[in-house]
């Protein structure tokens, strides 16, 4: 097991009678790429608030690094770089110019400025003003910002927000490419259950302030899991033997979906395959997040 760099415990928010955060316990470990998941409201920005030092929890503790963010809190602090909600520039001056200004204040060497715009890949645009960039380019300057100084952690709240398809695809793997790159760990929240599954191998699901989930994203596969989808030939031989041996099999454009969360995939491929058949994909199909939601909190069987 990975230390844990984000530690929370019993983690509590309110704003006078409402909680907007309860009892949380979160736990990212060392190099995690982790999504924090949760729809609107869910209490994802007060989290990271508390979680960045800009609001003090109302009970409960905050550990990162293993040390405690109300004791070592600026030390803690120059250690995580973080985007919340859509960061604010200096419109008029240069990608290159706003980075200068953060370089200053955080009193780095000049070439920090270089190695940030190239992670983000915005060298080619540094001269250009800010005021011309897309959205997306200003996300990516956030980004730049906040990994200037050799981050061990960076928190970044809905950096997708406001993006156009191509944009998100850019920045989703401009953060999948963060934890290599910096060896950092990155927590990233979003109320979009695809975009997380295709970012993040760790995963934590909150629903009215409490955390419903936690775990790998393949644990989360298994319990959130839809169906098992295979293709196997031939197609209909395949079919007919597994609804011998007792699954649920339909039929769709060239492939078996098999619904339900108890399939050992590996026992499935070996039946098929010692059986002779061919198979070319074997995959799961996760719910969407309503239905995800629905399931871990009981409220559908
Ligand atoms: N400063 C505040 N005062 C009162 N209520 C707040 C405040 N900040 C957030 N809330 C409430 O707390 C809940 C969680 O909000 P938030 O953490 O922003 O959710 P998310 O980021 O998951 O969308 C919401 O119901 C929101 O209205
Ligand atoms: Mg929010």
């Amino acid at each position: 097991m990975e230390p844990l760099v984000i530690e929370t415990r019993e983690l509590t928010k309110k704003f006078n009678k409402f909680t907007a955060v309860k009892e949380l316990n979160l736990k990212v470990p060392q190099g995690a790429l982790y999504g924090f998941l949760g729809p609107n409201g869910a209490g994802k920005s007060t989290t990271i608030r508390m979680l960045l030092g800009l609001i003090k929890p109302t009970t409960g503790t905050i550990h990162l690094f293993n040390q405690d963010l109300s004791i070592h809190r600026l030390n803690i602090l120059s250690k995580v770089g973080s985007i919340v909600e859509t960061p604010s520039y200096y419109e008029h001056l240069t990608a290159y110019e706003n980075l200068e200004i953060t370089r200053k204040i955080l009193q780095l060497p000049p070439n920090e400025i270089e190695k940030a715009l190239d992670i983000v890949k915005l060298t080619q645009w540094k001269r250009q003003k800010v005021k011309e960039f897309s959205l997306g380019m200003k996300q990516r300057l956030g980004i730049a910002q906040a990994l200037m100084g050799n981050r061990e952690l960076l928190i970044l709240d809905e950096p997708t927000n406001g993006l156009d398809p191509a944009g998100v695809k850019e920045i989703r793997e401009l953060i999948m490419s963060l934890p290599e790159i910096m060896n950092a760990t990155v927590l990233i929240s979003s109320h979009i259950l695809s975009e997380i599954e295709l970012m993040a191998d760790h995963v934590g699901i909150i629903h009215q302030g409490k955390l419903l989930f936690q775990g790998t994203m393949a644990e989360l596969k298994t319990k959130g899991r839809d169906e098992v989808v295979v293709k196997a030939s031939p197609l209909g031989q395949a079919a007919a033997f597994l609804r011998n041996k007792g699954y649920d099999v339909t039929i769709r454009e060239g492939k078996l979906y098999l619904p339900g969360r108890n399939i050992n995939m590996e026992i499935l491929n070996r039946e098929l395959v010692l059986s002779g058949y061919g198979v070319s994909h074997l995959s799961e199909k996760l719910g969407n997040l309503e239905d995800i939601f629905l399931q871990l909190t009981g409220e559908v069987a």
